[in-house]
C-alpha cells in the first residue's frame, strides 16, 4: 500500500451534520464556493466530505489536490462492476433499491489537506422518473453519506438539480444557489429554485459571486427579491492565481475568510432554523 495516506485530522466539535449542495449557471463559481466552504469547516474542525457530482469533475483542482491523487479517483458512475455488484443488477430485470452505500466514501475518496473528495460522475434524472442500477446507487449514496455528527459534506452540483433526485432531496439540508452580477445567472437561480423545490428542498440561501464593488452588490439585491442572502464574494485576480497554481483558493485569499464565514454562519443558521 502507497505511504501517503493522507487521513483527515479531526476534533468532534459536537456541531451538527450538514450536508449542503451548491447549484447555479455554469461558470458562476460552485465549484470555487464548495472549495472555499470545505477549506473554511475544515479549519474548524470540520470533517469534510466533498462530493464532486459534475460529469467533467473540477473540484479536486480548486481543493489544490495534486495530480497523482486525482489519477488515483474515478467516478463512482463508471464503476459497473461495483454498480452491478451493490444492485444485484447483473442477474437482469430486477435490482435493489437499497444498495449498500456506508463504505463507498471511504473507498473510493482520496484525502488532501484534511477534505476528503468523492467524484460521483454523472447522475442521471431521478426525480423525473431514472430507474436505474446506476441512478439508484448514486442516490443513495448521496441520501446516506453522513458519518458522524460533525460532518459537513458538500455536494458541487452540475447546473441544475435534476440529476439530483427527489431520493436525495430529504436529506440536502441546505441547497446555495451561486450567482454572478448578471440577469442570467439570477434567472437560472430562479429556475432552479423552482426546481429545487419541486423535488421537495425549500432551504435554499442565494450567494453572489465575482462582485467587482458596491454597484454589482446592489444589482443582486435588487434583482434577487423571493431569495435570502447568504453572502457576498468579491471578484479576486487569487482566483485565477490559484487555478493556475493547482492550489486552494482558500488558502491563497485571506480577504475571502470574512464572506466565507458570513456564508457558512447563515447556512447553519438557516438550517437550525428550518430544524424547528
Ligand atoms: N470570486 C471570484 N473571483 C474571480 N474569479 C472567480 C471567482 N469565483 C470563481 N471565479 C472563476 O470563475 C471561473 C468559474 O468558476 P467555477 O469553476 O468555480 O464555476 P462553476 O460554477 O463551478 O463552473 P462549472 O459550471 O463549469 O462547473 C473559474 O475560472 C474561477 O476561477
Ligand atoms: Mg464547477
Amino acid at each position: 500500500m502507497g505511504a501517503e495516506v493522507e487521513v483527515e485530522q479531526v476534533s468532534d466539535s459536537g456541531a451538527r451534520a450538514l450536508k449542503v449542495a451548491v447549484a447555479g449557471k455554469g461558470g458562476v463559481g460552485k465549484t470555487t464556493l464548495a472549495s472555499l466552504l470545505a477549506g473554511y469547516f475544515r479549519d474548524r474542525g470540520r470533517r469534510v466530505l466533498a462530493i464532486d457530482a459534475d460529469p467533467s469533475p473540477c473540484l479536486g483542482e480548486a481543493l489544490g489536490f495534486p495530480a497523482e491523487k486525482l489519477q488515483r479517483l474515478s467516478p463512482l458512475s463508471e464503476m459497473d462492476e461495483l454498480i452491478a455488484e451493490r444492485t444485484g443488477s447483473e442477474s437482469g430485470g430486477f435490482f435493489k433499491l437499497n444498495p449498500r452505500v456506508d463504505d463507498l466514501p471511504g473507498k473510493f475518496s482520496q484525502v488532501h489537506d484534511g477534505v476528503r473528495l468523492l467524484l460521483l460522475g454523472s447522475v442521471q434524472h431521478g426525480g423525473a422518473g431514472c430507474f436505474c442500477p446506476a441512478s439508484t446507487l448514486l442516490q443513495q449514496l448521496v441520501r446516506r453519506v453522513m458519518l458522524s455528527k460533525d460532518e459537513v459534506v458538500l455536494l458541487d452540483l452540475y447546473a441544475g438539480v435534476e440529476h439530483l433526485g427527489r431520493a436525495t432531496a430529504d436529506s440536502v439540508d441546505v441547497m446555495l444557489i451561486v450567482v454572478e452580477p448578471t440577469m442570467r445567472s439570477i434567472k437560472t437561480a430562479i429556475q432552479v429554485r423552482d426546481l429545487a423545490a419541486d423535488i421537495g428542498i425549500t432551504n435554499v440561501l442565494l450567494v453572489g459571486n465575482k462582485l467587482a464593488g458596491e454597484e454589482d452588490a446592489k444589482f443582486i439585491t435588487k434583482n434577487s427579491s423571493g431569495f435570502e442572502l447568504a453572502g457576498l464574494l468579491p471578484f479576486t485576480g487569487a482566483a485565477f492565481a490559484a487555478d493556475r497554481e493547482g492550489s486552494a483558493l482558500y488558502r491563497l485569499d485571506p480577504s475571502l475568510s470574512l464572506a466565507i464565514e458570513e456564508i457558512a454562519n447563515q447556512v447553519e443558521f438557516s438550517v437550525a432554523a428550518a430544524a424547528f
